[in-house]
């Protein structure tokens, strides 16, 4: 049982933005000197691997902007969007060429409602995200046309990495909000960032429901060996809106 693990009832937006907000410098350092190894070896080669001909890319949830500007190329143009400002003030100073922008992505999206791009990346964003229903839509909105690339961590084995599976309370079947210590795979944070725990079937469902048709499902391993753990920690995702027929 992990003791330093909180289930909480409740949690605005705003104080999710504010934990980003801490965590933002240490996260960047340790992405930036390559001490992030599920970042580094499985999520951005699994993204870069499925750009295709992609022109315009929107990586949503960017963070400090690591996996944002690894999808620059001459003929690409990359925008990248959070609602985390001070992620956003780190992303413009190392990356100059890609647009940045602090918002949510419905916020963005309503405000914007003809923005249309060939890819729509969110990358470790959908358990992040409050409103699961929302955030889907939008990226299906977003992506018209084109087609979105998702991870996130896999809710099946998830628990058990980080030995909460076992903890009182805990129902794989719920929808849960997690409170924990920020770590990556190589290093533990004195921070606290949330999670929200659901059921596998409630990402396909808020999919399906926004009109994303699955393309491409992969479950990922860590970059741990297998001895130490052996079951799949994130998914990926290709999906595809479907065209919204006009009458
Ligand atoms: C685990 S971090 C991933 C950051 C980045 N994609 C990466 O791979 O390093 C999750 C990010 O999602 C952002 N986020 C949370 N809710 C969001 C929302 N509704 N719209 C867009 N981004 C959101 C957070 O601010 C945070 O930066």
């Amino acid at each position: 049982m992990n003791e330093e693990i909180r289930f909480v009832s409740e949690k605005s937006q705003n104080k999710v933005i504010h934990e980003w907000d801490l965590i933002a410098p240490e996260r960047d350092a340790q992405v930036a000197a390559d001490r992030d190894a599920s970042f580094s070896s499985v999520l951005q080669p699994w993204v870069l691997s499925r750009l295709g001909e992609s022109r315009t890319v929107i990586d949503v949830g960017c963070g400090t902007g690591r996996l944002t500007s690894s999808l620059q190329l001459s003929n690409r143009r990359s925008m990248g969007l959070d609602p985390s400002a001070s992620s956003i003030a780190i992303a413009r100073e190392h990356d100059s060429k890609s647009d940045y922008v602090i918002a949510t992505v419905e916020e963005w999206t309503a405000a914007n409602p003809d923005a249309r791009f060939d890819l729509v990346v969110a990358n470790m964003v959908l358990m992040d995200v409050l409103r699961l229903d929302d955030v889907c839509a939008a990226l299906g909105h977003l992506g018209q046309g084109g087609r979105v690339l998702l991870t996130f961590t896999h809710p099946a084995f998830w628990p058990l990495y980080w030995g909460y599976a076992s903890n009182p309370g805990f129902d794989y079947s719920k929808e849960t909000l997690v409170e924990a210590p920020f770590k990556t795979s190589s290093h533990e944070f004195a921070l606290t960032a949330t999670h929200v725990h659901r059921p596998l079937s409630k990402y396909i469902d808020a999919l399906q429901e926004s009109g994303l048709e699955l393309s491409h499902f992969e479950e990922l391993r860590g970059p741990e060996d297998p001895a130490v753990f052996p079951f799949p920690r994130f998914i990926g995702i290709e999906a595809e809106p479907r065209q919204k027929l006009t009458t």
